[in-house]
């Protein structure tokens, strides 16, 4: 009820009627990896969560030592995430300040960014400093995984979005279907193979 009463209020940036399925949020952190005997603990970033679809499927994978940060812009999805998992860090804030918020708290560079934003409907000039933002904190050979709904794949500003990822990412994006949420949905991964410099 929560989530339906801020898309009325706020549909452009709330993107959604529903919150995602388990389907989805378990093909959404599909690409997650966990080398075996890695040196360092796994940073970790999710922007969008909302009531928390995908952060239930990234905590059950979370070892002691990893690094979490949400970035969420409705106030009231922040303080319903902070009580679900009090001991992850959430911060209200725009997914734009993506890389002060990496900077201020020692994050970079990132292993892994979820994405649970509406980029079908954020304005472009928004979704422009987001795609510039994770491009320099994402290290190279880290991943970020969103989605699109079947029926927003082919809108233009989702196109130009996928464009601006796939320029900024120097990779091409694999792609998981899952039928099984409102509505079906593409959840899409691109590698970071370009030579950014990180926070
Ligand atoms: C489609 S909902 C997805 C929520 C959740 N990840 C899920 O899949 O159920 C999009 C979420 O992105 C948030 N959002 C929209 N614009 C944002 C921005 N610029 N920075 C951070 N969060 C934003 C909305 O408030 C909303 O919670």
């Amino acid at each position: 009820m929560l989530f339906i009463r801020r898309f009325i209020q706020n549909p452009r940036s709330v993107g959604a009627v529903a919150p995602s399925s388990k389907w989805l949020a378990s093909a959404m952190v599909a690409p997650m990896a966990w080398p075996a005997g890695r040196v360092r603990a796994a940073h970790i970033v999710e922007l969008g969560p909302g009531t928390g679809s995908f952060t239930r499927a990234i905590a059950e994978r979370l070892g002691p030592d990893d690094r979490f940060l949400g970035v969420e812009l409705e106030p009231i999805f922040v303080d319903t995430l902070r009580r679900r998992w009090p001991r992850l860090e959430f911060v209200c804030a725009s997914a734009e300040s993506l890389r002060a918020l990496v900077s201020e708290r020692g994050l970079g560079p990132v292993d892994h960014i979820v994405s649970g934003l509406p980029f079908a409907t954020l304005p472009a000039d928004t979704t422009g400093r987001i795609v510039e933002a994770i491009a320099h904190a994402l290290r190279p050979g880290g991943t970020f995984t969103t989605f699109h709904y079947l029926q927003s794949y082919g809108i233009p500003p989702a196109v130009a979005f996928r464009r601006q990822m796939t320029s900024a990412l120097a990779s091409t994006p694999s792609m998981r279907f899952v039928a099984r949420n409102l509505w079906p949905a593409l959840a899409l991964t691109w590698v970071q193979q370009a030579s950014s410099p990180n926070p």
